[in-house]
């Protein structure tokens, strides 16, 4: 069976009402919840920390997907692990030794994500397809919510969905940023079967309609990717 997974992202909330936010979207029926940390460096936008990490995680079961759009996530790796990620996905761009990263996440017992923005191109991620258990698209310019999808970020997609690598270590595809219904549709017909939505989630007049109507589209437009394409099950 090819698994579909929505992470809300947490981004999109009411930050004076964080713990209800990350309940409103375990309630809604998300699977993960999607935390971006951002640095003011590596993005040109602050966020929020470890301290706020564990506390999302004392409000939630959901298991805590956090994405680091950090310039140096290997120095502040220890302290996500410690406020309970479940994952933690780096990136390429920043300045670290990717590989050496990415072991040590899965090392402490974690998933280990790399994220490529938008203009990387899906080879530079070749070297460590081994070593990923999720490859992140950014289909917008990381840094900010409610941005517009770049549908040019599916032939990546495509790409990275059907690479040999994947027949010997099954990665995750992951698009984050401008996903709604029919982005989230598109996403998966091209491969993508870990699906962030911010805005379109927690803006929306009914949280749970908006996950169940992404789930059931993009559901069926990646079990048709995967018998049409032949793309690893997982
Ligand atoms: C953007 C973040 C995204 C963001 C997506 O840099 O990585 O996770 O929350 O937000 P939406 O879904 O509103 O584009
Ligand atoms: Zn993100």
């Amino acid at each position: 069976m090819t698994s579909l997974i929505l992470a809300p992202s947490i981004l999109a909330a009411d930050y004076a009402r964080f713990g209800d936010e990350a309940r409103r979207a375990e309630r809604a029926g998300g699977d993960w919840l999607h935390v971006d940390i951002m640095d003011g460096h590596f993005v040109p936008n602050i966020s929020f920390g470890p301290e706020v990490t564990a506390a999302l995680k004392r409000s939630t079961q959901l298991p805590l997907d956090v994405h680091l759009m950090i310039i140096r996530p290997d120095l502040y790796l220890d302290r996500f692990i410690k406020a309970g990620a479940a994952r933690i996905t780096v990136h390429l761009e920043a300045v670290h030794d990717v590989a050496e990263t990415l072991r040590r996440i899965r090392a402490a017992g974690l998933g280990a994500g790399l994220a490529l923005n938008p203009k990387t191109p899906w080879a530079k991620a070749a070297p460590f397809l081994d070593r990923a258990d999720l490859v992140l698209c950014m289909t917008v310019e990381p840094g900010f919510g409610g941005q517009t999808f770049m549908a040019d970020v599916l032939e990546k997609v495509r790409a990275l969905a059907l690479h040999p690598a994947r027949k010997t270590n099954p990665y995750r595809i992951e698009v984050d940023g401008g996903i709604d219904a029919k982005t989230a549709t598109q996403s998966a017909a091209a491969g993508a079967d870990t699906l962030v939505a911010g805005t379109s989630l927690f803006a929306a007049a009914d949280m749970a309609a908006a996950v169940a109507t992404m789930r059931r589209d993009a559901a069926d437009a990646l079990a048709r990717f995967a018998k049409s394409e032949g793309g690893t099950k997982v």
